[in-house]
């Protein structure tokens, strides 16, 4: 059986830098969940489909291919917005969670990160931690991030949005956010990445040491 470990959280928590640093220190394979929803909606503004047709979002996100997610491709803010609309459909999500699940059971383990990994696709995940930070944080490392890149940026903007897409993943009736009752909360928003990495990890690790003493 594959270990699993569910990260969820807002969007622009270090969920995706956390996942990835995990993955990579315990061998295991990383699916940012994100991507899904978002080639979804890509491949649908692609061939000029509507976004609010249930039947073919279903249809094209039956079609997504795990191979072939480019995070650079699929990270444009369009994109998002349009990922969000879509990740209301329950049709849509149940075709993706099916997708997710069968990637979770690659051996030897799994990281999957999103907003309901811990509390639908894998509730029986050997560790679910939930990331947060305030929305000031999270809209100021998105900012500092789009800067970094050499592009420009609109603070106010970037929080609004922050706080836009927090509302619409918090309460849409489908899965929404939230952390799972057995998660442990790691809020970020006066750590480091590494800081936040070595708190994941002593977590992690005291959860093998239980699982392999049984
Ligand atoms: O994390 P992200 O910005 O790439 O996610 C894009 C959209 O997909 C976001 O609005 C939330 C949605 N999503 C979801 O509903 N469930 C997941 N497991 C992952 C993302």
């Amino acid at each position: 059986m594959s270990t699993v470990i569910a990260i969820d959280g807002p969007a622009a928590a270090g969920k995706g830098t956390l996942s990835r640093k995990i993955a990579e220190t315990y061998g295991f394979h990383h699916l940012d969940t994100g991507l899904t929803y978002r080639a979804t909606a890509k491949a649908l503004l692609d061939a000029g489909l509507p976004l609010d047709d249930e039947a073919v979002a279903e249809k094209v996100a039956r079609e997504v291919d795990l191979g072939g997610l480019d995070r650079d491709v699929l990270s444009r803010h369009e994109i998002g917005e349009a990922a969000s609309k879509i990740a209301v459909m329950s049709p849509v999500r149940k075709a993706l969670v099916e997708a997710q699940r069968a990637f979770s059971q690659r051996s030897p383990g799994t990281v999957l990160d999103g907003r309901d990994i811990g509390t639908v696709v894998c509730p029986d995940a050997l560790v679910k931690l939930y990331v947060t930070a305030s929305p000031e944080v999270r809209a100021r490392r998105r900012y500092d991030e789009v800067v970094g890149r050499g592009g420009s940026a609109d603070y106010a903007a970037i929080f609004q949005d922050v706080k836009a897409r927090d509302a619409r993943d918090m309460g849409r009736a489908d899965s929404p956010l939230r952390p799972a009752d057995d998660a442990h909360l790691l809020d970020t928003s006066e750590m480091s990445i590494e800081a936040a990495f070595q708190a994941a990890k002593s977590i992690i690790d005291a959860a093998l040491s239980r699982n392999a003493s049984k």
